[in-house]
């Protein structure tokens, strides 16, 4: 797989060269460094569809089948002006406050851990494949260059971490220092008979990512083990799902936040009689 870089982000690409030899040795294996004067065009990416990663002045990319994405943390800022505990089902459902510890462990590509952060959680983002927990690390990078001062506290407020979220789960639980637990795994696409929605750009990258057999680290996951884990850890679990999906690992929650495509579904241990979780029921 190719790491293509400028000639002025070229110390930047092998810091990500580095950490992949540390941390994802399979994959460093394959990695090649090219330097090129221009960063690939969108027609040099359709004549080159294979897996690439890009180092350009505005962080890093991942390419594939003529497309390249990035989380964009900085592009996200109108949305987190108009985000509130009140107007976003996600926060209510992590009942998100500013002493609120939460484990994102399926972190993706950080959207839903930066809204979270944004309103005042502290977030640790747990993501097991190495593409993407190097996306994510720059992507803090990238946005910590902003002058944005609300975006640079929530940016403080989250950690990333490279780890497999059933072992980071069973460690956390010995610690029992977390509120909520946040699940968002993949989920199996619809009947093909039925009409596909549109799936954003990021989305099917992700998609095309986690689908390549490649070792047991992009297996695809639906995310059923985490679950029970996940209750052992905190008295709230909430759980990403699509709004007509079957609830994760065929377990029933006790309280349902539905949005328009999605829903969260709501776990608690303890506190099953939790009164804004009730405010909030829409079944
Ligand atoms: C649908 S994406 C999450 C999107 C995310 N909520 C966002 O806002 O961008 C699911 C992510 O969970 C990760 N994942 C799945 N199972 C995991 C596990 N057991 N441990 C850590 N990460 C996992 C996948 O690699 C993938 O990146």
């Amino acid at each position: 797989m190719h790491l293509i870089h400028l000639p002025q982000t070229a110390q930047q690409a092998h810091v990500v060269y580095q950490w992949f030899i540390e941390h994802a040795n399979d994959w460093a294996t394959t990695l090649v460094l090219v330097e090129q004067s221009q960063t690939p065009t969108a027609r040099e990416l359709r004549q080159n569809p294979e897996l690439c990663l890009i180092y350009d002045e505005q962080g890093l990319w991942l390419a594939v089948n003529g497309m390249k994405m990035q989380p964009d943390w900085v592009g996200e800022l109108p949305r987190l002006y108009r985000a509130g505990i009140r107007n976003e089902l996600l926060a209510r459902a992590c009942m998100v406050t500013s002493t609120a510890r939460i484990i994102d462990a399926t972190a993706g590509l950080g959207h839903d851990a930066l809204l979270l952060a944004w309103l005042g959680a502290n977030v640790t983002l747990v993501e097991r494949h190495p593409i993407l927990a190097a996306l994510l690390m720059d992507a803090k990078i990238q946005a910590a260059r902003h002058t944005d001062e609300r975006l640079q506290q929530a940016l403080a407020r989250m950690s990333v971490v490279f780890a497999k979220s059933e072992a980071y789960l069973i460690d956390s639980a010995i610690q029992n220092e977390t509120d909520v637990v946040y699940l968002d795994p993949m989920f199996p696409k619809a009947p093909t008979e039925k009409k596909q929605p549109l799936v954003k750009k990021e989305m099917q990258i992700l998609q095309y990512l986690l689908s390549m057999s490649r070792s047991d680290d992009s297996v695809i996951d639906w995310g059923d083990a985490l679950l029970p884990l996940a209750m052992n850890v905190a008295n709230r679990v909430i759980v990403k799902r699509p709004r007509h999906a079957n609830p994760l690992a065929g377990i029933e929650p006790a309280h349902r936040w539905l949005g328009d495509a999605c829903r969260f579904d709501g776990y608690f241990q303890h506190h099953a009689s939790d009164s804004t979780a009730k405010q909030d029921v829409v079944l």
